[in-house]
C-alpha cells in the first residue's frame, strides 16, 4: 500500500512544499460534533487542560452517549490525528472485526446482517478510545468518561432527529431491551423524553476505572459474552481478545497545492478521493463550464466507486491492486466520453435513503492538534440489540462486508469477493475523516452518510479548495457545509442528488449528457472547521441538516 501512495505522491511532486513554518497556531480551541451536549464534553475536557485528543475521547464517549442511533461503545470508527509537536499524521483505526463464529458469512444466508445481535462485529470503540488518551491525551481516563458517565445515568432529551430514527427502526426496537430503553410503549417517545441508560453507565465507569482490558478481557466481556451466548449472538470471549486498534499511515496526496489527509483502508474513503481526483488530475474543474464540471465529476466517481467495489478491502487480509498508479489513472480519464454518461454495467435496487445515523467531529487545539474522527455502528441504532447485562447497544456493521457478493447492500453497494466475510477481517468502510491541509488554510471534515460520505468530502473538499475567497467567516463554512450535494457510486447507475444541486439548466443538460438523475432527501451531517494559517483564525459550522455544535473557547 504504502508503495501505491509513494507513486501517487511522485507523479504529483511538482507540488510546493508545505511549511508549517510561518503558520500561526489556532487563537481558540474549537470542537464541532454532532450533538450540543457531545461538542460541550469535548470543550470541558480542553478547559480542564485537555487537549484536542482528551476532548475527543470526551467527545465520542458522550456522543455515544446522547446520539446512541449514531455511534457508541459497541462500535468503531476511525480517528484521523494530527499531532502537532511531532508533525506527524496517523489514524487510529477502531474499526469492527469479524467475530469467528461468522466464519465465510454462512449464517448471513439464512439469518440478517442488519438486525439482531448476529449482525454485530467486535466493537473497536474502547479500544481506540483508551489508546488516544493512554497515548495522546493529557487527562487521566476518569476525567476523559465523566460526562458520558454523568450523560448515561442522568439521560438526555429526546429531540426531532432522535425521533426520525426511532420511528425508522421502531420495528427492529422491539426487543426487551432496546424496547425499554429507547421507546416509550412499544412507540417513539414524545419530544423532550428524558433517555437514561443506567446499565451503560456502570459499563462507562468500569472503563474510567479499568480501561479497554474490562471490555476486551475484565468483566464487560465476561457478561457480554454470556448475553451473545444466550442470545444468539456470535461475538465470544477469543474474539474480544484478539482485538487491536491499529495505528495506520492515513492516505496523502497532493491536489490543487493542498495535501489530502484522509483514512486509509480498511476505510475506502482516502483511496476514493485520490482516485476519482487523481483521474481528474489534468482538468481545470474551476474554470470550465459547471455543468461539465460536474460530468466529469460523476463519471471520475463512478469508476472509482466501480473499483472500490470490486478490490478495496481489510488489506491486512487481502492483497490490494495499485488503483493509483499513473497510467492507470490516465487510462481511466482517457475513458470518460465528455460528452455522454458511460453507462455502469447494470441497474440495480435505489438505496435506503436515510443518513441520520454514524457521527462526526472535528477538533483542533491551541497547540496545532487536530482530531477528525467518523465514528458508527452502522445502521440507526444499530443492529438494535442492547445487551442486557452492559446496556450496550451493539452495532450492525457486518452488513459492510460483502455478506452476499454481488446483491446491493443498504446503502446499495454491489461489492465483490474482496470485500467477504473472514475471520477477524475488517469490513470496509466508508467513513472518511479527512484534513485538507494547504499552506494559508487547512480544513478538518468529515460527515456520516454510508456510501455517500466520500462523495460529501470530496465536494466540499473541491470547494475549499477551489474558493479564493475569505472562507473562514462563519457564513461561508456554513454555506461549505450546507452545499447541496450530488453522488454516483458505479451501482446502481444513477446520480443521486439534493434539491437544489443542480440548476434546471443543468438537469436538462446532465439528462441530455445521458444521465440518470434521482433527487434524494436531504443526507449527511457535516462537522468541519477551518484554520486560516496566517491569522490563526478559526471557524467551524455544524451541518444545518442535523442539530450539532460549533463550540469555540480560549
Ligand atoms: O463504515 C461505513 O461505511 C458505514 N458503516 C457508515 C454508516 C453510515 O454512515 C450511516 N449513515 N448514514
Amino acid at each position: 500500500m504504502r508503495k501505491i501512495l509513494a507513486l501517487f505522491l511522485l507523479c504529483l511532486s511538482v507540488q510546493p512544499l508545505l511549511s508549517a513554518a510561518e503558520t500561526t497556531l489556532p487563537h481558540h480551541n474549537m470542537v464541532v460534533s454532532a450533538h450540543p451536549l457531545a461538542s460541550q464534553a469535548g470543550m470541558q475536557a480542553l478547559q480542564q487542560g485537555g487537549n484536542a485528543f482528551d476532548a475527543a475521547a470526551a467527545v465520542a464517549l458522550s456522543i455515544g452517549v446522547v446520539e446512541p442511533m449514531g455511534s457508541g461503545i459497541g462500535g468503531g470508527g476511525f480517528f484521523l490525528l494530527y499531532i502537532a509537536k511531532e508533525d506527524r499524521y496517523v489514524m487510529l483505526d477502531a474499526r469492527e472485526t469479524s467475530p469467528i463464529l461468522a466464519g465465510h458469512g454462512e449464517v448471513y444466508q439464512t439469518q440478517s446482517s442488519i438486525n439482531g445481535p448476529q449482525a454485530a462485529g467486535v466493537p473497536g470503540l474502547l479500544a481506540g478510545v483508551d489508546h488516544l488518551i493512554e497515548k495522546y491525551g493529557r487527562l487521566p481516563r476518569e476525567m476523559n468518561t465523566f460526562h458520558a458517565i454523568s450523560l448515561a445515568r442522568g439521560g438526555f432529551a429526546v429531540d426531532k432527529h432522535y425521533q426520525a430514527v426511532a420511528n425508522w427502526r421502531k420495528k427492529a426496537l422491539q426487543n426487551n431491551m432496546a424496547r425499554h430503553i429507547y421507546l416509550r410503549n412499544n412507540q417513539v417517545p414524545p419530544l423532550g423524553t428524558n433517555i437514561q441508560q443506567k446499565a451503560l453507565a456502570e459499563t462507562l465507569v468500569r472503563f474510567a476505572q479499568a480501561g479497554a482490558d474490562d471490555f476486551y478481557r475484565g468483566e464487560t466481556a465476561g457478561r457480554l459474552i454470556a448475553d451473545m451466548k444466550r442470545d444468539g449472538g456470535l461475538i465470544r470471549e477469543a474474539d474480544l481478545a484478539a482485538y487491536r486498534v491499529i495505528e495506520r499511515e492515513p492516505v496523502r496526496f497532493f491536489y490543487q497545492d493542498f495535501e489530502w489527509v484522509s483514512a486509509s483502508l480498511p476505510s475506502s474513503g482516502g483511496l476514493v478521493l485520490a482516485e476519482t481526483l487523481g483521474i481528474l488530475q489534468d482538468d481545470d474543474l474551476s474554470n470550465m463550464p459547471k455543468t461539465q464540471a460536474t460530468h466529469l465529476l460523476i463519471e471520475a466517481m463512478k469508476l472509482a466507486y466501480r473499483d472500490r467495489n470490486a478490490h478495496l478491502a481489510d488489506a491486512d487480509q487481502v492483497n490490494i491492486p495499485d488503483l493509483l498508479h499513473a497510467p492507470r489513472l490516465k487510462k481511466l480519464r482517457q475513458r470518460i466520453n465528455s460528452q455522454h454518461s458511460t453507462p455502469s454495467s447494470s441497474v440495480q435496487a435505489d438505496p435506503s435513503g436515510a443518513a441520520v445515523d454514524t457521527t462526526h467531529f472535528s477538533i483542533i487545539d491551541q497547540e496545532g492538534n487536530m482530531v477528525s474522527a467518523t465514528l458508527s455502528i452502522n445502521y440507526g441504532f444499530g443492529s438494535a440489540y442492547v445487551s442486557p447485562s452492559t446496556g450496550i447497544l451493539l452495532n450492525d456493521e457486518m452488513d459492510d462486508f460483502a455478506t452476499k457478493p454481488g446483491q446491493a447492500n443498504a446503502y446499495g453497494l454491489v461489492q465483490g469477493k474482496a470485500n467477504a466475510v473472514a475471520p477477524h477481517k475488517r469490513m470496509l468502510s466508508s467513513m472518511s475523516p479527512t484534513f485538507i491541509v494547504g499552506k494559508d488554510k487547512t480544513m478538518l471534515l468529515g460527515t456520516p452518510g454510508g456510501s455517500r460520505i466520500i462523495s460529501m468530502v470530496l465536494l466540499s473538499g473541491l470547494a475549499f479548495v477551489q474558493d479564493e475567497h475569505d472562507l473562514t467567516t462563519n457564513h461561508a463554512v456554513q454555506t461549505l457545509v450546507n452545499q447541496p450535494r450530488f453522488h454516483h457510486q458505479y451501482l446502481p447507475d444513477v446520480v443521486q442528488y439534493e434539491a437544489g444541486a443542480f440548476s434546471a439548466d443543468m438537469l436538462k443538460s446532465l439528462q441530455h449528457q445521458g444521465h440518470q438523475l434521482q433527487e434524494k432527501r436531504q443526507y449527511g451531517n457535516m462537522q468541519a472547521i477551518i484554520w486560516d494559517k496566517q491569522t490563526g483564525k478559526v471557524t467551524g459550522a455544524a451541518d444545518s441538516r442535523g442539530q450539532g455544535s460549533a463550540l469555540h473557547a480560549q
